[in-house]
């Protein structure tokens, strides 16, 4: 079995993990970056790790960390399954779905794990678009006309990578219900889970027939615990989930696991922080678009950390993005995700000089 090349991830590396590391990082879906040092502050009293015992942790995670996890979500901590990042998430939900002739309903353009994992674990995968040449927007009712007969789960990511739109809560409760009546279930990525730029959102977890998943690495901005999760209420599903997980990964680690309780608890600190970056990048990138003499054209982000504008004339991104990286600015190629004219820009995770990034960009241009 051969994995296709993860063209997004070999970009970002390239640039973001070279010495020196690019000046401007407006490629990565991540919040902005927080040291340990940082972290263990947060809500002032300081953390100590000294004493943690280097065992394994349980393999559906410690209960302070699970109990942290369904409070950011407003779930029973029964119901969450601790992972190695949304990656590992991801990877059981697709592993437990897995059988001779199964298809998994992913949307186009999307976080390109979720084709390539599918198909690695011996799922057909089958898109839905999400919106249409003038523009990014999600319909159930376009989801429910990609659904077939063989159709065994249907990835949402809401807000969703790269194009920033959002499902509202009562029409991800029209899908759920709709797809149950066909016994298919419904996967709601929430890793960009709560940063919206309209009317705040509930989570979707406890809607009857969703399975979320979730992680700390992009709006709680700490890709570097890789801590991830999966909420399913149902008991019998979720001890296949705890069963994969003991041989995917045995457990996660219990530094990691105190770390990650500790970072939800003080949750509103970070998440202020991420909105307060987002918004403020938010308006300068606004300022681009309307100033580009009508090259770029884009959906308004409605929640999320990244967009996904496009050049009006069809051309392909990757030639602008390479001088954007010469001239220090990391953009993302709308190529690593199928649609070539397109550019994927993150707008929250500098927190300072996004204003000189913007500045540089709008000079290519
Ligand atoms: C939509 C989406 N889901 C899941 C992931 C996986 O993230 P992690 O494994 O860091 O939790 C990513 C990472 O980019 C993503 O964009």
């Amino acid at each position: 079995m051969e994995l296709p090349p993860f063209a997004l991830d070999e970009w970002l590396a390239t640039y973001n993990f070279a010495t020196p590391p690019i000046a401007f990082d407006l490629a990565s879906s991540t919040g902005p970056g927080f040291t340990v040092a940082a972290l263990t502050q947060l809500g002032g009293a300081g953390l100590d790790i000294g004493e943690i015992a280097l065992r394994y942790a349980p393999p559906q995670g410690a209960l302070a960390v699970r109990t942290a996890v369904a409070a950011f979500h407003d779930a029973d901590p029964d119901w969450v399954v601790m992972a190695t990042g949304a990656s590992e998430a991801l990877s059981i939900m697709l592993c437990l779905v897995s059988q001779p002739g199964a298809h998994v309903l992913i949307p186009d353009p999307a976080y390109p794990a979720y084709a390539a994992m599918a198909q690695t674990l011996g799922l057909k995968t089958q898109a839905y678009a999400v919106g249409g040449t003038s523009g990014f927007a999600f319909s159930a009712k376009a989801i429910l006309a990609a659904v077939t007969a063989d159709t065994a789960l249907v990835i949402l990511n809401t807000p969703h990578n790269p194009t920033s739109v959002v499902m509202p809560r009562t029409e991800i409760d029209t899908l759920a219900a709709a797809l149950a009546e066909r016994s298919i279930r419904l996967l709601v990525d929430e890793v960009y889970h709560p940063l919206y730029f309209g009317a705040p959102q509930r989570s979707a977890a406890g809607i009857a027939n969703v399975v979320v998943i979730s992680d700390l690495s992009k709006a709680m901005s700490l890709p570097g615990l890789r801590t991830g999760w999966i909420i399913e209420p149902d008991a019998r599903r979720r001890q296949a989930m705890i069963n994969a997980r003991s041989y995917f990964t045995v457990s996660g680690s219990p530094v990691l696991e105190h770390l990650a309780a500790h970072a939800l608890v003080h949750r509103q600190a970070i998440l202020d922080r991420l909105q307060q970056v987002a918004e403020t990048n938010l308006a300068l990138l606004a300022a681009l678009i309307d100033g580009s003499a009508g090259q770029l054209a884009w959906t308004a982000p409605q929640g999320g950390t990244t967009c996904f504008p496009w050049f009006r004339d069809g051309r392909n991104s990757r030639p602008f993005c390479t001088a954007a990286a010469a001239a220090g600015v990391l953009i993302a190629p709308g190529d690593c995700f199928g649609h070539p004219s397109h550019l994927r820009i993150g707008f929250a995770h500098q927190a300072k000089g996004f204003d000189e990034a913007i500045r540089r960009i709008a000079a290519l241009l």
